[in-house]
């Protein structure tokens, strides 16, 4: 396999290949980018795509930023004459259209690849083998793509451990204009109204606005070239998210019982129930435990030690910070029936453990 771009998805891939077993080259426009995935064990640095395609690579992996993925695919199809050549760009429409139009002759050894995983910032240090397991893995064939290609797109996703979902390009696109794209810009907007706040009134923020703001600390410059690639799709998603919310805004002068509140949290909770649980099977009821947690070395180490010794599997684990205070409160989630019998666990072994709620809390 020849992965084409070795930044945080295609070093994720190239690892998680490695455990396979599988040889692995790696280029990269930045030479020291790929060397630096190399020396994570992701595979061998190549000089170019030529350079790669003496090896007889039968799959390449184009993992680049969106704004070039559509000269770089295509070069790949030219220069690697008999491989299958995927991309795992965020928006798949307009790279595959474009192969249509200008290179319809190598179609059928295209297809998209796109794991639905990632974080916040690129780059192959952030690398994982496990990043792109257990997620959906959308696999976007052309009309023309051939079933030898699709075949390759599938297995490239069992063995980074990915559930397959094969999916139109267009149908794609829409999907995650609304599930990423729309996200991430309403993130940003809605960190953008501090904007004047003064920081002693942020200093009040709380675990809400951190949650709802994750992905504000993204890559401006990545998002650009991700929604120029996805411009219709994302503005309808983005009047989705903005209607009724200036609806209510509209209404709430004249409704001084915010009934309108109601319906749309109720609507929310109601369709965020929806979203598939881990490893995409039924979501399972989840619970908080929350610990109080003095600010020493060691102190996280000792609880998550205790909770091992509880015998109870951890979902998930943060650590919010009490202003102006050397301590913070850990926040540990694990199934709803496993969550009381935990904090009774810990408060014996000599924690300030106690119930904070269910998972939707
Ligand atoms: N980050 C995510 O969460 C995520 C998730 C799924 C898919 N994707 C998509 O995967 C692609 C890669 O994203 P990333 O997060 O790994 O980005 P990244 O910035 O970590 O890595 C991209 C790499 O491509 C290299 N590159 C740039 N131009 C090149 C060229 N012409 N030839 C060869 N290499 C080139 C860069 O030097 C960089 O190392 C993007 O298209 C992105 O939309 C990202």
């Amino acid at each position: 396999v020849l992965v084409v771009g070795a930044g945080l998805i295609g070093t994720s891939v190239a690892l998680a290949l490695r455990t396979r077993g599988k040889d692995v080259l790696l280029y990269d426009a930045r030479p020291d980018v790929a060397e630096q995935a190399a020396e994570r064990g992701a595979g061998v640095a190549a000089d170019g795509i030529a350079a790669a395609a003496d090896a007889g690579p039968g799959v390449v992996v184009v993992a680049v930023p969106p704004a070039v993925a559509v000269p770089v695919v295509l070069e790949a199809l030219r220069l690697v004459p008999q491989a299958t050549v995927m991309h795992t760009t965020s928006a798949q429409a307009h790279v595959q259209a474009e192969v249509e139009a200008f290179a319809p002759e190598h179609v059928a050894r295209f297809v998209g690849v796109h794991p639905i995983a990632g974080r916040e910032r690129g780059g192959p240090a952030a690398a994982a083998a496990s990043l792109l397991a257990g997620r959906p893995w959308a696999i976007c064939a052309a009309s023309g793509t051939g079933p030898a290609a699709v075949a390759h797109a599938l297995a490239l996703a069992h063995e980074c451990g990915g559930v397959a979902v094969e999916v139109t390009a267009d149908a794609h696109d829409r999907a995650l204009a609304t599930l990423s794209h729309a996200p991430q810009l309403v993130a940003s907007a809605l960190a953008g109204t501090l904007t004047g706040l003064p920081d002693a009134d942020v200093a009040l923020a709380g675990g809400g606005f951190r949650d709802t703001t994750r992905l504000a600390d993204s890559d401006p410059e990545l998002w650009r070239q991700i929604v120029a690639l996805n411009r219709g799709p994302v503005a309808d998603a983005l009047r989705a998210v903005a209607q009724p919310l200036l609806d209510l805004a509209t209404g709430l002068d004249a409704d001084p019982d915010a009934a309108a509140v109601r319906d749309l949290v109720a609507r929310g909770r109601a369709e965020r129930a929806r979203l598939p649980g881990k490893h995409g099977g039924a979501r399972a009821a989840r619970a908080r435990v929350l610990v109080d947690l003095p600010d020493r070395p060691r102190a996280l180490a000792d609880l998550l030690t205790a909770v091992a010794d509880a015998g109870v599997n951890l979902e998930d684990v943060r650590v919010d910070h009490v202003p102006g205070a050397a301590s913070g409160i850990a926040e540990l989630l694990v199934a709803a029936d496993a969550a009381p019998a935990l904090a009774a666990t810990l408060r014996r072994a000599g924690h300030a453990a106690r119930a904070g709620g269910d998972e939707s809390l």
